[in-house]
């Protein structure tokens, strides 16, 4: 016990020591990516790469990027389980970075863990291609906050504490062992999460930038509660310190928030009508988390990002003869001008992080369209959700992963959004 505090103490000290070293204001190495104002270059996101266990489907899927001319690619730097989930993970082969259960976390970087993402990483290097690496998930999906929520807060608590209970906060960026989240195992100040990820990959050129979180918002897949509303500016907090938290462990790669990109327009009650009645939107009003005019504006984070799904959001009150701009098209539009006019203010470059609509004769109307208005607003990356691979090898080409997701007959997996190449006409507006 006295061994375990001593150790707590040496913990809590280095972090202090980390927390308070100024960072050297100097050029990135040779090969990192900066922003200029509002540019660089961008596109692409296999989320699933890392997943895969056989180095010639990488390979391949890397060598198709890059000769669709892809220079940057998203995937997850998280992959979370249960402890009851081990036996599956090592019977089906799954990718898992951190395992949960009552004690916290305990990272794995073996040949099924972090080694995975490594081979990722450097693999991505060898076709010139960077990586943005997201650090959560705001949904279940593949772990991710709710985790946290779940074993650090208990089974009744709501979303919003991943953001504000701060045993939780310095769960995911620092440490596995937090005040009143003790256990007996003696703390080891190796296993932390954030830290551990950016120390691991902090010398890469390969790595494009750092992404706080996949999607942040009050909600999840858990119910929100009253940490997070409309005016308590939460996220944009969160993302503040988790940014300068990142910053201060290294100094030269690019950080930004993976957020969709909700603004809280304060004075204005932008919305819609539905049955004669007056729906105050949620991702203009506040409520759903994010504050995009002012994260911009955050010293560390370096660029914007936001996603599209207007059929996800809004459901059938989309398409409407009533509302000519609340079809899924003139949303999207609407969107992407806003984003950009929030980025030119901010004098900081913008991505059009992920977007989907259903159906192959949707994305073959909408896609041109919505891609053709980013460029024209000088937008800096466009990364259709998601690059789809034909032609995996592993498992004779037919692997199940988790959740949905699977290879099927060598085709990656598919959520509906997941362009393939025999999908021309798609594939083309892209390439
Ligand atoms: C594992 O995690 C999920 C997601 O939070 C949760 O729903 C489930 O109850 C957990 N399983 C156990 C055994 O704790
Ligand atoms: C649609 O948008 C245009 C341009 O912003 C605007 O002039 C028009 O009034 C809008 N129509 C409706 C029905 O909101
Ligand atoms: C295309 O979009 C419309 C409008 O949201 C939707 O009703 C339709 O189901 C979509 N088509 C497909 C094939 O998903
Ligand atoms: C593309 O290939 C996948 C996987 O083989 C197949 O399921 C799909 O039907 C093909 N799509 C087209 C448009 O040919």
């Amino acid at each position: 016990m006295k061994h375990a505090l001593l150790a707590w103490l040496f913990c809590i000290a280095a972090a202090i020591g980390t927390l308070g070293a100024r960072v050297p204001v100097s050029r990135p190495p040779r090969g990192f990516a900066t922003t200029k104002g509002r540019s660089f270059v961008v596109d692409g996101k296999p989320f699933w790469l890392p997943l895969l266990t056989n180095q010639r489907d990488i390979e391949a899927t890397f060598k198709e990027m890059r000769g669709a001319g892809i220079k940057v690619l998203r995937t997850w730097g998280f992959n979370a389980i249960n402890t009851t989930e081990l036996p599956f993970a090592h019977e089906s082969g799954l990718t898992y970075y951190q395992v949960w259960d009552k004690d916290g976390w305990r990272l794995n970087d073996g040949p099924q863990g972090l080694k995975r993402l490594d081979n990722v990483i450097q693999t991505a290097g060898k076709y010139g291609i960077k990586i943005i690496l997201a650090f959560t998930n705001n949904w279940i999906g593949y772990g991710g906050s709710e985790l946290y929520v779940n074993w650090i807060a208990g089974a009744s608590a709501t979303h919003d504490v991943f953001f504000s209970d701060r045993r939780i906060v310095e769960s995911y960026r620092q440490s596995n062992r937090v005040p009143n989240f003790q256990t007996q195992r003696s703390p080891v100040c190796a296993e932390k999460y954030v830290k551990t990820i950016v120390n691991r990959y902090k010398h890469s050129p390969n790595i494009f930038a750092w992404e706080l979180m996949n999607e942040a918002r009050c909600r999840g897949d858990l119910q929100g509660g009253p940490n997070c509303v409309a005016g308590t500016d939460l996220i944009s907090h969160w993302y503040k310190e988790q940014a300068d938290f990142v910053r201060e462990l290294d100094p030269h790669h690019l950080i930004t928030t993976g957020g969709e990109g909700h603004f809280y327009k304060r004075d204005e009650d932008i919305g819609y009508w539905l049955n004669g009645q007056w729906i105050s939107d949620y991702n203009y009003n506040g409520q759903a988390g994010e504050d995009f005019d002012l994260d911009l504006t955050l010293d560390n984070i370096d660029f914007g990002t936001y996603h599209i799904y207007p059929q996800f959001w809004y459901g059938s009150t989309l398409d409407k003869p009533d509302n000519e701009n609340f079809t899924i098209e003139d949303w999207g539009l609407n969107w992407i001008q806003q984003h950009a006019d929030s980025a030119k203010q901010a004098n900081k470059p913008v991505i059009l992080e992920e977007f989907g609509v259903s159906g192959l004769q949707n994305k073959t109307n909408i896609y041109p369209k919505w891609v053709k208005r980013a460029l024209d607003t000088g937008h800096s990356g466009i990364l259709p959700w998601q690059f789809g691979m034909l032609g995996l090898k592993e498992a004779g080409g037919q692997r199940y992963f988790k959740y949905d997701d699977r290879l099927i007959d060598g085709a990656s997996p598919n959520d509906g959004f997941a362009i393939y190449k025999n999908q021309t006409a798609v594939w083309s507006v892209f390439t």
